[in-house]
């Protein structure tokens, strides 16, 4: 319990009135009931706010720890959540979805409109031959249709893949490959910064590399030419308008413990792994945190403005809002096209009221400087979120001031691809501080400790640990259960405690205050990327023999990537080449893998197992102590 009078630090106090209209109005009584019977409190939340098929047997089975399993024996689809029941309330008539292009150009799906469209498509999808359980990769933009696309493999029980827009050629084939997709669902092109990018041409160069694929379904964006391979591809307006696309198709019954899709992400080491989630326990954890934690009300318009290809999009712009009835605002573009202020318009022009995006967009836009902001009505905002890397105090602050007007509480939220939903998060009643997640949300145990387990003391640092399974933690690794017991569940297995792959301290209000990844794991821009991943795009370039790369602090993206290369014997070091390795790596993983730099080296430190060092080569370009040298080869 922590004493709010003496609270130690920088600490900002909700208003009386923000605490009162708040679903939630005490966080301790909410967490103490969770963690006295975790069981019974998600079990009572299950069974009042959702509609299941059939109920479940029991609420959490841990009999094969650490493969827990949530509303066992329940059936359940989370469309029937997320669109069918509303067709029988008011909710049918409700914005579900406000769009606006880049360019402008702008659209309103009603929960009725956006059902018929996602039943059509699920119609199209069966036609294809799609069934329950096969695999589905969605390469496209921030548009509607990709959020059409999901929720009609959902209702067809078909696992999507999505694979986020600014990821090339390479990227997009190794994860079509890893998950054996039948079908990819692209679009010409996607608008950024009043450029296209050619999805379906980069698409177009990873199938010819990849083999199962045997629908390819495009949606017209863009509008520029691409070329159509006959017998495979097939424009989306076109299998619209079929007779097939029947605007009744049914939802399939789905266990509760069934996949709803698959998400890759990197890890420690190799390739990037694809983290399932099911139908039932997701459904409950996401819907349940936004609702607390953004306080989801009926007149808002909730802007979660991440892209669409990570988890922050499918928790919280597709599935979450959509489960609560709410309505949901969507821009496709960048922050600053065609100016700085294009963000700070669309909240005046659309009246949004919940504003949640990363750092990495406060601390860009924040460059640019409060005339931008201060010219629009920004008044409808009653709350504002952060997510994907530790917030700064500073950019927390202008956040708060200039574009809450100093009045609405700013929810910074710490999560994973793994985790599903939110997991250390204040709530709206909750005291902040500016640059901590505060505490775990009720029910979730986090902790600090120590190599052995042992809780780190007050503002030490140490592992970051979840003690306690909950509703939409991932089930597996698809594919490779072994790599999920291995990864998240072996550092601390006597405890059985599960390993986020950060660190973190602790304050003496028991505040989280997250620092930064411990694996090989570099967030730029919020972006997680693997070292692995972008070494082999690095090594796949004929002047490449061996690389390495490190995340480098840097103010605006939270870091950036600094490669090391030996080169094969004939090349030499140039700033030609290392221009050369920098747009291959784009090309192969895309814009935002590129490294900043590119130094030549003769040889990189490595263990006497011939494990690359990143440690040390990182202790080097911050000009740090290199640490204990003892396991490093000669
Ligand atoms: C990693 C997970 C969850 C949606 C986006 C990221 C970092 C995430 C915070 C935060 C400090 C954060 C962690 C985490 N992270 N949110 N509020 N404060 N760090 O999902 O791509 O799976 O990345 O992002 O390092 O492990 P992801």
């Amino acid at each position: 319990m922590v004493d709010e009078k003496s609270m130690a630090g920088d600490v900002y106090f909700p208003a009386p009135e923000v605490i009162e209209s708040a679903h939630i109005k005490s966080f301790e009584e909410v967490h103490a009931a969770a963690t006295a019977d975790l069981a019974g409190f998600w079990g009572k939340i299950a069974a009042e706010n959702f509609e299941w098929y059939q109920p479940w047997e029991t609420v959490l089975d841990d009999s094969n720890a650490p493969f827990y399993k949530w509303f066992v024996g329940a059936k359940v689809n989370i469309i029937h959540n997320a669109l069918d029941r509303h067709m029988h309330t008011a909710a049918r008539n409700k914005a579900a979805l406000i769009f606006e292009g880049e360019p402008g150009d702008g659209r309103v799906y009603t929960y009725q409109q956006l059902n018929h469209e996602v039943c059509k498509f699920a119609s199209v999808l069966r036609s294809l031959g799609v069934r329950k359980g096969d695999r589905v990769t969605i390469y496209m933009g921030r548009i509607p249709e990709l959020m059409i696309a999901l929720l009609a493999c959902a209702k067809i029980g078909a696992m999507h893949s999505v694979v986020y827009g600014g990821f090339s050629t390479e990227a997009l084939h190794g994860r079509i490959e890893d998950s054996e997709s039948k079908v990819l669902i692209t679009a010409d092109g996607a608008w950024l910064r009043g450029n296209i990018i050619p999805l379906k041409q980069i698409a177009n160069e990873a199938l010819e590399r990849a083999g199962a694929v045997q629908s390819v379904v495009c949606i017209k964006r863009t509008g520029q030419d691409v070329e159509m391979v006959p017998g495979r591809d097939h424009w989306y307006h076109d299998l619209m308008a079929l007779p097939i696309a029947d605007p009744n198709a049914p939802t399939e019954v789905m266990d509760a413990e069934d996949p709803l899709f698959i998400l890759y992400t990197s890890g420690t080491t190799g390739k990037p792994k694809a983290i399932l989630h099911t139908h039932g326990g997701y459904m409950v954890g996401t819907a349940t945190t936004l609702k607390w934690v953004f306080d989801i009300k009926d007149k808002d318009i909730w802007w979660c403005a991440a892209d669409p290809g990570w988890i922050t999009g499918h928790s919280y712009i597709v599935y979450s809002p959509l489960v609560l009835g709410a309505t949901s605002f969507m821009y496709e573009g960048a922050p600053t096209h065609p100016y700085p202020d294009r963000w700070w318009s669309l909240i005046a022009k659309y009246g949004i009221t919940i504003l949640y995006t990363a750092p990495t967009a406060i601390r860009g836009l924040m460059r640019f400087g409060e005339s931008w902001p201060s010219r629009h009505d920004l008044s409808s905002l009653r709350l504002l979120g952060t997510v994907g890397e530790p917030i700064n105090p500073e950019a927390w602050k202008w956040y708060h001031r200039v574009i809450g007007r100093e009045q609405c509480p700013i929810m910074d939220t710490w999560w994973q691809t793994e985790t599903g939903n939110f997991m250390i998060t204040p709530l709206p009643c909750v005291p902040l501080k500016p640059g901590s997640a505060t505490r775990g949300f009720p029910g979730v145990q986090v902790d600090v400790v120590d190599e052995d387990g042992v809780p780190a003391a007050a503002n030490e640092e140490g592992y970051l640990v979840i003690k306690t399974p909950w509703p939409a933690m991932l089930r597996t690794i698809f594919g490779d259960p072994d790599r999920y017991v291995q990864q998240y569940w072996s550092r601390f297995e006597e405890q059985g405690w599960y390993l986020p792959g950060d660190s973190a301290k602790k304050d003496e209000d028991g505040y989280i205050w997250v620092i930064g990844r411990i694996d090989d794991v570099i967030k730029v821009s919020g972006y997680r990327l693997g070292t692995a991943e972008i070494e082999s795009a690095l090594v796949s370039h004929e002047a490449v023999a061996e690389a390495a790369v490190i995340g480098v602090p840097d103010e605006l993206k939270g870091n950036i990537i600094k490669a090391y290369c030996i080169l094969r014997q004939g090349f030499d070091g140039s700033d030609k080449l290392e221009k050369e390795l920098r747009a291959h790596v784009g090309h192969e993983m895309g814009p935002i893998a590129k490294p900043a730099t590119v130094e030549f080296v003769d040889n990189l430190p490595k263990t006497r197992s011939g494990k690359i060092m990143r440690r040390v080569l990182k202790a080097r370009a911050l000009g740090q102590d290199e640490g204990d040298l003892s396991t490093l080869a000669d």
